[in-house]
Order: C-alpha cells, then structure tokens, then sequence
C-alpha cells in the first residue's frame, strides 16, 4: 500500500539524498518534506525531485508542534523519518543552544504531534516515527575495543552528541509509555553529493580546488567508519519495512579510515583526475599548482577539537542478520564518485561557500 511519509530535515546532505531514493524507489509514495532550511538546508538539494507530483516542500521548523500536527492530519502522513537537526560537532561546541533547541524541543515536539495525532483519537492510526540518529552517542573507543553494538551504553562527549542521546531517550520513552511505534537507527560518518563543505570530506575537496591548507585537527590520527550516503538511505528503508518496533539498528560500512589518510587520499584521487582530464585544470586553475607539485602540501596540522573522540566503528551486524542489510557501495568506488561528482558540481559548493546561495535559491523559489 502507498505510504505518505513526512521527512523532516529533508533539504539537508542525508535527508535529500534519501528524499531522491525514496521517490526513486516507492514512486507511488508521498513525500511531505518539512525544514526549516537552516544554513544546512538548501532547496537545490531537491533540484532533481522538484516537479515530482508526489513531492511537497514545507519550509518550517519542527519546534512547531502545531504545523507538525497540522501537516500529519492534513497531509495524512503515516510514517515520519525524522532527520532535521543541527549536525556539525564543531558548532555545538561553539554555541550548543541551537543543537539543544532542535535535536532536543524539536524532536519532543515531533513526538507530541504524533502521540496527539496517531494515539489519540477515537482509534489508533497505523504509523510509524522513525528516528536518525548517530553512532556518536556511544562516545569513543580506544583503538583495540571491539565496535559499537546496540548494547554499547550511550556516552556522548560532545554538546551535539548528547542533544542525540537525550533525544533517542525521549524517542524511547514515547514507545515505552505511549505505545508510539517508533524504531530508532544509529548511523557511522556518512559521505557523497551534497555534503556540506564544512565536513571532512567535502572540506578536503573543495580546499584543494581553492588551493587552501588542508586543516587537520590534533594528530590526524582520529578514526572515523564511511558510509556512502545511499547506503543510510538503504538501512533506513529496510528498518521501515523490516525493523521490529521499539528496537535500534546500527547502520555502518565496516570502513574505518584514519583522518590522515583520508586526507592524502582525496589529494591523491584529485591529482589522477587531473592528470587524466584536462577539463579540470582549466576548470581549476587554483588547484592546477597544487596538482603539479603535490596536494600534500597543504596539510595543515591543527588545535585538536576539544573533547575529540578517538574512533568510532559500528557493529551493523544485528541490521545485517535480522533486516538484510549490507552497504552495496565500497569505499573505493564510493569516494570517487564523490570526488567526481564535486569536481562536476562547483556551482553547488561555490555558491554554498560564498554565502550568496540562500538568496538566489530564495529567487528561484520564490
Ligand atoms: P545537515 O546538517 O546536512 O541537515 C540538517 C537539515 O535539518 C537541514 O536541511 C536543516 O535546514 C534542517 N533543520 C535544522 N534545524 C531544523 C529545524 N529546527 N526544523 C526543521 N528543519 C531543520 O545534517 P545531515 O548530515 O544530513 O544529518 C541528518 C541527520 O542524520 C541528523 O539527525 C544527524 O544527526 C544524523 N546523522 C548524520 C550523520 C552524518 O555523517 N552526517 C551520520 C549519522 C547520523
Ligand atoms: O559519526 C557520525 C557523525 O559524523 C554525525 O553524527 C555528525 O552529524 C557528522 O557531522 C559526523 O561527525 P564528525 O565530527 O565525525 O564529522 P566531521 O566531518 O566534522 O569530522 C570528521 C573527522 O575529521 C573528525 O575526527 C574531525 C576531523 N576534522 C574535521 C574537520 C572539519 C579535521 O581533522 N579537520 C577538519 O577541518
């Protein structure tokens, strides 16, 4: 039976990227997305759907119970997958009371519009909250401890990390006390299109494209498990039509990478791309030096974040035997098309980078 989803955060990097494959794959769903579009969300990402009868944009922000509530009755929404948050650790740590704001209030206020909608009527709608969350509320590892399971207890180190661990809790309790049919995904490092430049990945690329430093926080030697975007996008889906409520699933790629090394790929990967394509070096012109000598000089070391976590690494072992799961894309042909599809993109991350890019996506929606 067709499904109308309501997907919160997106015109965000997973939540767009899972818009296109949810369309993609169940095109007789609806997909209502709501975002506030915060300097993270961008219509664009929506460019390729936009025209799609089955899908609709809300610019809105979750803390409105009252939208939500409306949008969930109206819109006749019986599966919410919820991503909309504030995502970057280095800005919790600069200012946590937008992550407090949104991963906290905003998913309370997701949870009350649906208790209110689909438990408290004169009978219960069938539904289902689904709730992205991330590897990093179990906090870090040292370099011999076996990977997170779903048993490992939450410690979250970071003010993002424990806005997601109190927001998973109060996902838990609204099933454990209300009955909510809600399942719960915990997810390593995403990559791919439409990343935000201020990541590692989509940092390092772009700032060899600009010819600048390369930042690497501390010793570089921080661990960090890849998964290619469409990946998460897959596990969500198989949790939806899978997944035992009231339960989480890991979602990881078994791709534990070292920053360093990280780094000194997408130099090396860039360097063979321009050595086989001219197009880029006259695209480029910037990074032209840079590939003729050596993208390695950039590396820049620098003040570690504080409060940096070592490693991380996902067991998705329960994901793999009970729903099936395993990433389709290697790292290897993952990354590159990554790299490629940046190296395509410029117009995407040059008008994000320079800040004129909400007002002319505002123009073009208007
Ligand atoms: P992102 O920062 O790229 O996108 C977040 C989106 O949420 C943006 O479109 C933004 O406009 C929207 N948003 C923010 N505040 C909002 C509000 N109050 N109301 C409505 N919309 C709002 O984030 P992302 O990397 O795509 O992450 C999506 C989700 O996945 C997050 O919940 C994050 O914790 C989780 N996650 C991310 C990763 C990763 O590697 N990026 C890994 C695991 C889990
Ligand atoms: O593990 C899942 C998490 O992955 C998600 O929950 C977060 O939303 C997402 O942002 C990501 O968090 P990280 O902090 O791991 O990602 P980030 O890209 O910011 O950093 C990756 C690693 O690279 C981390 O060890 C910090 C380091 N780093 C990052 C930047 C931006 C650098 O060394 N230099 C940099 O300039």
């Amino acid at each position: 039976m067709a499904k109308t989803l309501l997907v919160t955060g997106g015109a965000g990097f997973i939540g767009a990227n899972f818009v296109h494959y949810w369309l993609c794959q169940y095109p007789q769903d609806r997909v209502v997305v709501l975002d506030a579009l915060t300097y993270a969300g961008n219509r664009a990402n929506l460019d390729c759907v936009v025209g799609n009868a089955q899908l609709k944009f809300i610019q809105g922000d979750i803390c409105d119970a009252d939208l939500v509530e409306k949008l969930l009755r109206e819109e006749g929404v019986d599966t919410l997958v919820h991503f909309a948050a504030e995502s970057h650790v280095d800005r919790s740590i600069l200012g946590p009371d937008a992550f407090i704001q949104t991963n906290i209030m905003g998913t309370y206020s997701l949870l009350k519009a649906a208790k209110k909608v689909w438990l408290d009527g004169a009978s219960v709608k069938p539904h289902r909250f689904h709730h992205v969350s991330t590897d990093e509320v179990y906090g870090t590892l040292g370099p011999n401890d076996p990977a997170f399971t779903e048993n490992t207890p939450y410690a979250p180190n970071s003010p993002y990390s424990a806005s997601k661990a109190a927001s998973d809790h109060l996902v838990r309790a609204y099933h454990h006390t209300y009955g909510l049919q809600v399942t719960t995904s915990n997810c390593s490092n995403n990559y791919g299109p439409f990343h935000f430049p201020e990541k590692l990945i989509p940092l390092v690329i772009t700032n060899v494209l600009y010819n600048k430093n390369l930042p690497v926080y501390g010793d570089g030697l921080q661990i960090r498990d890849w998964l290619y975007v469409e990946d998460h996008a897959r596990g969500i889906d198989l949790v939806l039509q899978k997944g035992a409520v009231g339960e989480n699933y890991n979602i990881g790629g078994h791709n534990e990478w070292a920053n360093i090394d990280i780094v000194k790929l997408i130099g090396k990967l860039l360097e063979a791309e321009f050595a086989s394509d001219p197009r880029w070096a006259e695209k480029y012109p910037q990074a032209a030096a840079a590939m003729a000598g050596n993208t390695e000089s950039l590396i820049t070391y620098v003040k570690d974040r504080p409060g940096h976590d070592r490693r991380y690494a996902i067991d998705a072992s329960k994901t793999g035997s009970e729903l099936g799961y395993k990433p389709h894309e290697s790292f290897e042909t993952g990354i590159r098309k990554t790299v490629r599809w940046y190296l395509e993109n410029d117009a995407w991350w040059r008008a994000v980078m320079d800040g004129s890019y909400k007002d002319w996506v505002a123009q073009q929606y208007s």
